[in-house]
Protein backbone atom coordinates (compact mmCIF):
# COMPACT_ATOMS: atom_id res chain seq x y z
CA UNK A 1 0.00 0.00 0.00
CA UNK A 2 2.70 2.33 1.23
CA UNK A 3 4.42 1.44 -2.32
CA UNK A 4 1.25 2.19 -4.07
CA UNK A 5 0.83 5.81 -2.51
CA UNK A 6 4.57 6.75 -2.96
CA UNK A 7 4.30 5.90 -6.96
CA UNK A 8 1.09 7.97 -7.27
CA UNK A 9 2.99 11.11 -5.88
CA UNK A 10 6.01 9.59 -7.69
CA UNK A 11 3.59 9.92 -10.43
CA UNK A 12 1.87 13.02 -9.56
CA UNK A 13 5.07 15.40 -8.96
CA UNK A 14 6.15 14.10 -12.34
CA UNK A 15 3.17 15.73 -13.92
CA UNK A 16 3.16 18.87 -11.49
CA UNK A 17 6.81 19.13 -13.28
CA UNK A 18 6.30 18.06 -16.82
CA UNK A 19 2.65 20.02 -17.46
CA UNK A 20 3.66 23.39 -16.71
CA UNK A 21 6.91 22.92 -17.99
CA UNK A 22 5.81 22.20 -21.45
CA UNK A 23 3.25 24.64 -21.47
CA UNK A 24 3.79 28.07 -22.96
CA UNK A 25 4.79 30.50 -20.06
CA UNK A 26 2.55 32.90 -19.71
CA UNK A 27 3.97 36.72 -18.54
CA UNK A 28 2.38 39.55 -16.74
CA UNK A 29 2.40 42.90 -17.99
CA UNK A 30 4.51 45.52 -15.91
CA UNK A 31 3.78 49.27 -15.73
CA UNK A 32 5.60 51.22 -18.81
CA UNK A 33 8.86 53.23 -17.98
CA UNK A 34 7.83 57.39 -17.79
CA UNK A 35 7.17 59.07 -20.65
CA UNK A 36 9.70 61.59 -22.00
CA UNK A 37 9.03 65.14 -22.39
CA UNK A 38 8.75 66.33 -26.21
CA UNK A 39 12.30 67.58 -25.71
CA UNK A 40 14.06 64.95 -24.08
CA UNK A 41 12.08 62.88 -26.74
CA UNK A 42 13.86 64.93 -29.63
CA UNK A 43 17.42 65.28 -28.34
CA UNK A 44 17.37 60.87 -27.69
CA UNK A 45 16.03 61.08 -31.41
CA UNK A 46 18.93 62.76 -32.58
CA UNK A 47 21.28 61.10 -30.34
CA UNK A 48 20.17 58.16 -31.92
CA UNK A 49 20.53 59.46 -35.10
CA UNK A 50 24.37 60.88 -34.44
CA UNK A 51 25.56 58.00 -32.56
CA UNK A 52 23.27 54.24 -33.42
CA UNK A 53 22.62 54.35 -36.73
CA UNK A 54 25.96 53.73 -38.33
CA UNK A 55 25.84 50.09 -37.50
CA UNK A 56 22.11 50.11 -36.20
CA UNK A 57 20.00 51.40 -38.99
CA UNK A 58 18.01 54.48 -39.87
CA UNK A 59 15.16 52.69 -39.04
CA UNK A 60 16.35 50.75 -35.57
CA UNK A 61 16.24 47.38 -37.88
CA UNK A 62 19.92 46.12 -37.08
CA UNK A 63 22.27 44.32 -39.09
CA UNK A 64 23.15 47.72 -41.00
CA UNK A 65 27.06 46.78 -40.24
CA UNK A 66 28.74 43.96 -38.29
CA UNK A 67 25.23 42.33 -37.06
CA UNK A 68 24.24 44.87 -34.61
CA UNK A 69 21.11 43.71 -33.65
CA UNK A 70 17.46 45.40 -34.00
CA UNK A 71 16.59 47.82 -32.02
CA UNK A 72 13.12 47.80 -32.61
CA UNK A 73 12.22 43.86 -31.88
CA UNK A 74 9.47 44.04 -29.44
CA UNK A 75 10.94 40.96 -28.01
CA UNK A 76 14.04 42.94 -26.61
CA UNK A 77 11.85 45.82 -25.43
CA UNK A 78 9.41 43.79 -23.74
CA UNK A 79 12.50 42.13 -21.67
CA UNK A 80 14.88 44.05 -21.30
CA UNK A 81 13.85 48.00 -20.78
CA UNK A 82 15.98 49.26 -18.82
CA UNK A 83 18.90 47.44 -18.21
CA UNK A 84 19.72 45.21 -20.85
CA UNK A 85 19.83 47.94 -22.71
CA UNK A 86 20.88 51.05 -20.74
CA UNK A 87 24.03 48.87 -20.03
CA UNK A 88 25.02 47.63 -23.45
CA UNK A 89 24.46 51.63 -24.44
CA UNK A 90 26.58 53.14 -21.52
CA UNK A 91 29.32 50.42 -21.18
CA UNK A 92 29.46 48.77 -24.13
CA UNK A 93 30.15 44.99 -24.71
CA UNK A 94 33.71 44.28 -24.49
CA UNK A 95 35.36 42.84 -27.82
CA UNK A 96 32.82 43.37 -29.82
CA UNK A 97 31.69 46.70 -31.85
CA UNK A 98 29.25 47.79 -29.48
CA UNK A 99 31.32 50.66 -27.41
CA UNK A 100 30.12 52.53 -24.51
CA UNK A 101 28.55 55.78 -24.83
CA UNK A 102 28.44 57.24 -21.49
CA UNK A 103 30.89 59.79 -19.94
CA UNK A 104 31.93 58.03 -17.63
CA UNK A 105 33.28 55.67 -19.47
CA UNK A 106 34.79 57.94 -22.36
CA UNK A 107 31.70 58.22 -23.99
CA UNK A 108 29.86 61.19 -25.43
CA UNK A 109 26.46 60.94 -23.54
CA UNK A 110 25.02 61.81 -19.76
CA UNK A 111 23.53 60.03 -17.57
CA UNK A 112 20.64 60.87 -18.30
CA UNK A 113 21.29 61.03 -21.96
CA UNK A 114 21.84 57.10 -21.80
CA UNK A 115 18.39 56.94 -19.49
CA UNK A 116 16.52 59.01 -21.96
CA UNK A 117 17.58 56.95 -25.42
CA UNK A 118 17.12 53.68 -23.27
CA UNK A 119 13.07 55.00 -22.94
CA UNK A 120 12.81 56.60 -26.57
CA UNK A 121 13.85 53.79 -27.98
CA UNK A 122 11.31 51.48 -25.52
CA UNK A 123 8.16 53.86 -26.69
CA UNK A 124 9.56 53.54 -30.58
CA UNK A 125 9.00 49.75 -30.11
CA UNK A 126 5.59 49.52 -29.20
CA UNK A 127 6.34 46.62 -26.87
CA UNK A 128 4.49 46.21 -23.57
CA UNK A 129 6.95 45.29 -20.74
CA UNK A 130 6.76 41.85 -19.21
CA UNK A 131 7.44 40.90 -15.60
CA UNK A 132 10.96 38.54 -15.72
CA UNK A 133 12.02 36.90 -12.47
CA UNK A 134 15.72 37.72 -11.14
CA UNK A 135 16.26 34.22 -10.46
CA UNK A 136 18.93 32.11 -12.19
CA UNK A 137 17.47 29.07 -14.22
CA UNK A 138 18.57 25.71 -13.61
CA UNK A 139 19.41 23.37 -16.08
CA UNK A 140 21.10 20.66 -17.30
CA UNK A 141 24.05 22.32 -18.64
CA UNK A 142 25.52 19.09 -20.85
CA UNK A 143 22.57 18.72 -21.97
CA UNK A 144 22.03 22.68 -23.02
CA UNK A 145 25.69 22.22 -24.92
CA UNK A 146 24.56 19.52 -27.30
CA UNK A 147 21.33 21.40 -28.00
CA UNK A 148 23.70 24.53 -28.54
CA UNK A 149 26.06 22.99 -31.12
CA UNK A 150 22.67 21.48 -32.84
CA UNK A 151 20.72 24.91 -33.03
CA UNK A 152 22.49 27.74 -32.26
CA UNK A 153 26.40 27.77 -33.00
CA UNK A 154 26.11 27.89 -36.55
CA UNK A 155 25.09 31.43 -36.30
CA UNK A 156 25.89 32.28 -32.59
CA UNK A 157 29.90 30.34 -33.27
CA UNK A 158 30.69 27.25 -31.49
CA UNK A 159 32.00 28.68 -28.30
CA UNK A 160 29.38 31.74 -28.52
CA UNK A 161 31.90 33.84 -29.92
CA UNK A 162 28.92 35.03 -32.51
CA UNK A 163 28.98 34.99 -36.36
CA UNK A 164 26.16 36.34 -37.88
CA UNK A 165 24.39 37.15 -34.17
CA UNK A 166 25.65 38.51 -31.16
CA UNK A 167 28.19 36.95 -28.97
CA UNK A 168 26.38 35.11 -26.62
CA UNK A 169 29.42 34.58 -24.54
CA UNK A 170 30.57 37.72 -24.25
CA UNK A 171 31.55 38.46 -20.64
CA UNK A 172 29.51 41.77 -20.88
CA UNK A 173 26.85 40.50 -22.30
CA UNK A 174 26.64 37.75 -19.71
CA UNK A 175 27.31 40.47 -16.74
CA UNK A 176 24.72 42.65 -18.33
CA UNK A 177 22.18 40.42 -19.05
CA UNK A 178 19.63 38.23 -16.35
CA UNK A 179 19.09 34.50 -17.27
CA UNK A 180 15.32 35.10 -17.60
CA UNK A 181 16.06 37.62 -20.70
CA UNK A 182 18.35 35.27 -22.36
CA UNK A 183 15.60 32.90 -21.79
CA UNK A 184 13.32 35.11 -23.04
CA UNK A 185 15.25 35.65 -26.19
CA UNK A 186 15.72 31.83 -27.31
CA UNK A 187 11.90 30.96 -26.56
CA UNK A 188 10.29 34.41 -28.73
CA UNK A 189 12.73 34.74 -30.61
CA UNK A 190 13.46 38.25 -32.02
CA UNK A 191 10.94 39.76 -34.28
CA UNK A 192 12.39 40.49 -37.66
CA UNK A 193 15.43 39.58 -37.09
CA UNK A 194 17.11 35.84 -38.07
CA UNK A 195 16.49 35.38 -34.68
CA UNK A 196 13.76 32.93 -35.05
CA UNK A 197 11.13 31.29 -31.90
CA UNK A 198 12.43 28.68 -30.50
CA UNK A 199 9.16 27.80 -28.10
CA UNK A 200 7.72 25.20 -30.69
CA UNK A 201 11.02 24.14 -31.57
CA UNK A 202 12.20 23.01 -28.64
CA UNK A 203 10.73 21.46 -25.27
CA UNK A 204 11.09 24.24 -21.69
CA UNK A 205 13.49 21.95 -20.42
CA UNK A 206 15.83 22.52 -23.13
CA UNK A 207 15.52 26.34 -23.44
CA UNK A 208 16.63 25.85 -19.66
CA UNK A 209 19.18 23.46 -20.50
CA UNK A 210 20.55 25.98 -23.30
CA UNK A 211 20.13 29.06 -21.15
CA UNK A 212 22.37 27.28 -18.23
CA UNK A 213 24.95 26.14 -20.82
CA UNK A 214 25.11 30.17 -22.28
CA UNK A 215 25.36 31.00 -18.17
CA UNK A 216 28.08 28.47 -17.66
CA UNK A 217 30.14 30.40 -19.54
CA UNK A 218 30.49 33.44 -17.11
CA UNK A 219 33.11 33.85 -14.81
CA UNK A 220 32.79 36.16 -12.20
CA UNK A 221 33.53 39.10 -14.54
CA UNK A 222 33.15 42.73 -13.90
CA UNK A 223 33.74 45.88 -15.06
CA UNK A 224 37.29 46.80 -13.63
CA UNK A 225 37.16 50.95 -13.61
CA UNK A 226 39.71 52.89 -15.38
CA UNK A 227 41.47 55.98 -15.46
CA UNK A 228 40.29 58.43 -18.19
CA UNK A 229 43.61 59.48 -20.80
CA UNK A 230 43.74 63.06 -21.73
CA UNK A 231 42.93 63.25 -25.28
CA UNK A 232 45.77 64.31 -27.15
CA UNK A 233 46.66 67.77 -28.35
CA UNK A 234 46.82 69.19 -32.11
CA UNK A 235 50.65 69.31 -31.61
CA UNK A 236 50.52 65.55 -31.11
CA UNK A 237 48.23 64.06 -33.98
CA UNK A 238 51.36 63.83 -36.30
CA UNK A 239 53.37 60.62 -35.74
CA UNK A 240 57.26 61.01 -36.47
CA UNK A 241 56.58 64.59 -38.28
CA UNK A 242 60.35 64.57 -39.25
CA UNK A 243 60.70 61.55 -40.98
CA UNK A 244 59.55 60.51 -44.44
CA UNK A 245 56.22 59.40 -45.74
CA UNK A 246 55.02 55.76 -45.60
CA UNK A 247 53.99 55.11 -49.27
CA UNK A 248 51.80 52.82 -48.77
CA UNK A 249 50.10 50.23 -51.83
CA UNK A 250 46.63 50.34 -51.19
CA UNK A 251 44.56 47.56 -52.17
CA UNK A 252 41.47 48.88 -54.12
CA UNK A 253 42.78 52.30 -54.02
CA UNK A 254 41.60 52.60 -50.26
CA UNK A 255 42.86 49.70 -48.09
CA UNK A 256 46.10 49.65 -45.88
CA UNK A 257 46.89 46.22 -44.58
CA UNK A 258 47.69 45.62 -41.06
CA UNK A 259 51.19 43.84 -42.08
CA UNK A 260 51.71 47.10 -44.34
CA UNK A 261 50.74 49.96 -41.09
CA UNK A 262 52.66 47.83 -38.67
CA UNK A 263 55.97 47.78 -40.86
CA UNK A 264 55.30 51.40 -41.56
CA UNK A 265 55.04 51.98 -37.64
CA UNK A 266 58.22 50.63 -37.13
CA UNK A 267 60.02 52.26 -39.52
CA UNK A 268 58.74 55.64 -37.74
CA UNK A 269 56.96 57.04 -40.86
CA UNK A 270 55.06 59.73 -40.51
CA UNK A 271 51.42 59.73 -40.40
CA UNK A 272 48.19 60.50 -38.84
CA UNK A 273 46.01 57.65 -37.17
CA UNK A 274 42.81 57.73 -36.65
CA UNK A 275 40.74 55.71 -34.49
CA UNK A 276 36.83 56.34 -35.68
CA UNK A 277 35.34 54.41 -33.26
CA UNK A 278 33.38 55.91 -30.38
CA UNK A 279 36.06 58.03 -27.59
CA UNK A 280 35.43 55.40 -25.08
CA UNK A 281 36.76 52.24 -26.81
CA UNK A 282 40.12 54.27 -27.56
CA UNK A 283 40.31 54.68 -24.01
CA UNK A 284 40.58 51.51 -23.54
CA UNK A 285 43.24 50.21 -25.86
CA UNK A 286 44.21 51.71 -29.11
CA UNK A 287 46.80 51.79 -31.65
CA UNK A 288 50.00 53.74 -30.29
CA UNK A 289 50.15 57.09 -31.50
CA UNK A 290 46.41 57.11 -32.99
CA UNK A 291 43.83 60.23 -32.04
CA UNK A 292 40.22 59.53 -30.85
CA UNK A 293 38.37 61.13 -34.31
CA UNK A 294 35.14 59.51 -33.67
CA UNK A 295 32.76 58.60 -36.54
CA UNK A 296 30.03 61.58 -35.07
CA UNK A 297 32.50 63.80 -35.03
CA UNK A 298 31.58 67.16 -36.05
CA UNK A 299 34.24 67.50 -38.75
CA UNK A 300 34.48 71.50 -39.58
CA UNK A 301 35.65 71.82 -36.28
CA UNK A 302 37.75 68.30 -35.87
CA UNK A 303 39.98 69.10 -39.12
CA UNK A 304 41.23 72.44 -38.40
CA UNK A 305 44.18 70.67 -37.04
CA UNK A 306 44.65 68.02 -39.26
CA UNK A 307 47.25 68.43 -42.17
CA UNK A 308 46.18 68.02 -45.57
CA UNK A 309 49.42 66.58 -46.90
CA UNK A 310 50.30 63.84 -44.28
CA UNK A 311 49.36 60.11 -44.55
CA UNK A 312 45.89 59.64 -42.71
CA UNK A 313 45.34 56.05 -41.96
CA UNK A 314 41.80 55.32 -40.14
CA UNK A 315 40.32 52.82 -38.53
CA UNK A 316 37.47 50.67 -36.63
CA UNK A 317 36.20 47.63 -35.10
CA UNK A 318 33.15 46.98 -37.17
CA UNK A 319 35.51 46.17 -39.54
CA UNK A 320 35.67 48.91 -41.34
CA UNK A 321 32.22 51.14 -41.83
CA UNK A 322 33.34 53.88 -39.45
CA UNK A 323 36.67 54.34 -40.57
CA UNK A 324 35.19 54.83 -44.58
CA UNK A 325 32.31 56.86 -43.09
CA UNK A 326 34.80 59.65 -41.67
CA UNK A 327 37.71 59.28 -44.52
CA UNK A 328 34.64 59.29 -47.36
CA UNK A 329 33.66 62.78 -45.47
CA UNK A 330 37.35 63.81 -45.16
CA UNK A 331 37.56 63.37 -48.91
CA UNK A 332 34.68 65.89 -49.44
CA UNK A 333 36.67 67.93 -47.33
CA UNK A 334 40.23 67.88 -49.77
CA UNK A 335 41.71 64.68 -48.17
CA UNK A 336 43.38 62.11 -50.23
CA UNK A 337 46.16 61.38 -48.86
CA UNK A 338 43.74 58.86 -46.59
CA UNK A 339 43.61 55.11 -46.39
CA UNK A 340 41.52 52.68 -44.10
CA UNK A 341 43.05 49.63 -42.12
CA UNK A 342 41.50 46.73 -43.70
CA UNK A 343 41.36 44.16 -40.87
CA UNK A 344 40.33 46.51 -38.23
CA UNK A 345 41.78 47.04 -34.73
CA UNK A 346 39.91 43.74 -34.18
CA UNK A 347 41.74 41.81 -36.90
CA UNK A 348 44.86 43.73 -36.06
CA UNK A 349 44.63 42.63 -32.25
CA UNK A 350 44.38 39.01 -33.23
CA UNK A 351 47.19 38.77 -35.25
CA UNK A 352 49.39 39.40 -32.75
CA UNK A 353 49.87 43.72 -33.45
CA UNK A 354 50.10 45.67 -29.93
CA UNK A 355 47.88 48.05 -28.59
CA UNK A 356 48.14 50.49 -25.93
CA UNK A 357 45.92 49.75 -23.10
CA UNK A 358 44.90 51.76 -20.47
CA UNK A 359 45.74 51.14 -16.81
CA UNK A 360 44.03 48.51 -15.17
CA UNK A 361 42.26 47.28 -18.77
CA UNK A 362 42.26 43.40 -18.71
CA UNK A 363 43.10 41.93 -22.29
CA UNK A 364 39.66 41.18 -24.07
CA UNK A 365 39.03 37.74 -25.12
CA UNK A 366 40.27 37.60 -28.44
CA UNK A 367 37.74 35.17 -29.32
CA UNK A 368 35.17 37.51 -29.16
CA UNK A 369 37.35 40.18 -30.96
CA UNK A 370 37.09 38.21 -34.03
CA UNK A 371 33.80 38.59 -34.26
C1 LIG B 1 30.03 50.39 -34.63
C2 LIG B 1 28.75 49.74 -34.65
C3 LIG B 1 27.75 50.09 -33.55
C4 LIG B 1 27.32 51.33 -33.15
C5 LIG B 1 27.71 52.68 -33.72
C6 LIG B 1 26.36 51.11 -32.08
N1 LIG B 1 26.22 49.77 -31.86
FE1 LIG B 1 24.97 48.91 -30.50
N2 LIG B 1 25.69 47.07 -31.01
C7 LIG B 1 26.60 46.82 -32.01
C8 LIG B 1 26.89 45.40 -32.04
C9 LIG B 1 27.82 44.71 -33.02
C10 LIG B 1 26.13 44.81 -31.01
C11 LIG B 1 26.08 43.34 -30.64
C12 LIG B 1 27.36 42.94 -29.97
C13 LIG B 1 27.36 41.50 -29.52
O1 LIG B 1 26.78 41.23 -28.46
O2 LIG B 1 27.93 40.67 -30.20
C14 LIG B 1 25.38 45.89 -30.39
C15 LIG B 1 24.49 45.71 -29.33
C16 LIG B 1 23.69 46.70 -28.81
C17 LIG B 1 22.68 46.49 -27.80
C18 LIG B 1 22.29 45.16 -27.19
C19 LIG B 1 21.10 44.65 -27.98
C20 LIG B 1 20.65 43.27 -27.64
O3 LIG B 1 19.91 42.68 -28.46
O4 LIG B 1 21.01 42.74 -26.61
C21 LIG B 1 22.10 47.69 -27.57
C22 LIG B 1 20.96 47.99 -26.62
C23 LIG B 1 22.76 48.66 -28.41
N3 LIG B 1 23.74 48.02 -29.16
C24 LIG B 1 22.44 50.00 -28.47
C25 LIG B 1 23.14 50.93 -29.22
C26 LIG B 1 22.85 52.34 -29.20
C27 LIG B 1 21.69 52.95 -28.45
C28 LIG B 1 23.77 52.94 -29.99
C29 LIG B 1 23.96 54.42 -30.23
C30 LIG B 1 24.16 55.22 -29.02
C31 LIG B 1 24.64 51.90 -30.53
N4 LIG B 1 24.22 50.71 -30.04
C32 LIG B 1 25.69 52.12 -31.41
C33 LIG B 1 27.18 47.75 -32.84
C34 LIG B 1 27.05 49.11 -32.73
C1 LIG C 1 19.85 31.81 -38.10
C2 LIG C 1 20.78 32.32 -37.13
C3 LIG C 1 20.48 32.09 -35.67
C4 LIG C 1 20.26 30.91 -35.02
C5 LIG C 1 20.26 29.51 -35.59
C6 LIG C 1 20.05 31.26 -33.63
N1 LIG C 1 20.14 32.60 -33.45
FE1 LIG C 1 20.00 33.62 -31.69
N2 LIG C 1 20.16 35.36 -32.68
C7 LIG C 1 20.40 35.49 -34.03
C8 LIG C 1 20.45 36.90 -34.35
C9 LIG C 1 20.73 37.47 -35.72
C10 LIG C 1 20.20 37.60 -33.16
C11 LIG C 1 20.11 39.11 -32.99
C12 LIG C 1 18.72 39.47 -33.38
C13 LIG C 1 18.45 40.93 -33.33
O1 LIG C 1 18.70 41.59 -34.35
O2 LIG C 1 17.98 41.40 -32.28
C14 LIG C 1 20.02 36.59 -32.12
C15 LIG C 1 19.76 36.90 -30.80
C16 LIG C 1 19.78 35.97 -29.78
C17 LIG C 1 19.70 36.28 -28.38
C18 LIG C 1 19.53 37.66 -27.78
C19 LIG C 1 20.88 38.24 -27.46
C20 LIG C 1 20.82 39.60 -26.87
O3 LIG C 1 21.84 40.06 -26.33
O4 LIG C 1 19.79 40.26 -26.93
C21 LIG C 1 19.81 35.11 -27.70
C22 LIG C 1 19.82 34.90 -26.19
C23 LIG C 1 19.93 34.06 -28.69
N3 LIG C 1 19.91 34.62 -29.94
C24 LIG C 1 20.07 32.72 -28.40
C25 LIG C 1 20.02 31.71 -29.35
C26 LIG C 1 19.99 30.32 -29.03
C27 LIG C 1 20.13 29.74 -27.64
C28 LIG C 1 19.86 29.64 -30.21
C29 LIG C 1 19.72 28.16 -30.41
C30 LIG C 1 18.66 27.52 -29.66
C31 LIG C 1 19.87 30.63 -31.27
N4 LIG C 1 19.94 31.86 -30.71
C32 LIG C 1 19.82 30.34 -32.63
C33 LIG C 1 20.56 34.49 -34.95
C34 LIG C 1 20.39 33.15 -34.68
Amino acid sequence: MKKIIKLISVTLTLCVFITPAMAERVYTKQDPPRELTPDQAANAAANYQKYCTLCHGDDRQGHVNDHAPSLRSKSLFESGVPHSILRPLSYGRQGTAMGGYLDEVGGPMTLDETWDLTYWLFWQSGAERIELSENPIEGDISRGEVVYQQNCASCHGKDGEGITAPALGNQSALAHNKDEFIRYAIEQGRDGTPMQAFADKLSAADIDNVTAFIRSKASDWTMEKMALRALPTPDEYVINPQNADPDFTLAEGKFVSSEDLYAALQAKKKMVLLDTRVTSVWQRAHIEGSIPFPYYSELEDKVVDLPKDVQIVAYCSCPRAAAEYVIKQLADLGYNKTAVLYEGVFGWMNMGYPVTRAEGAIEEDAAAAAH
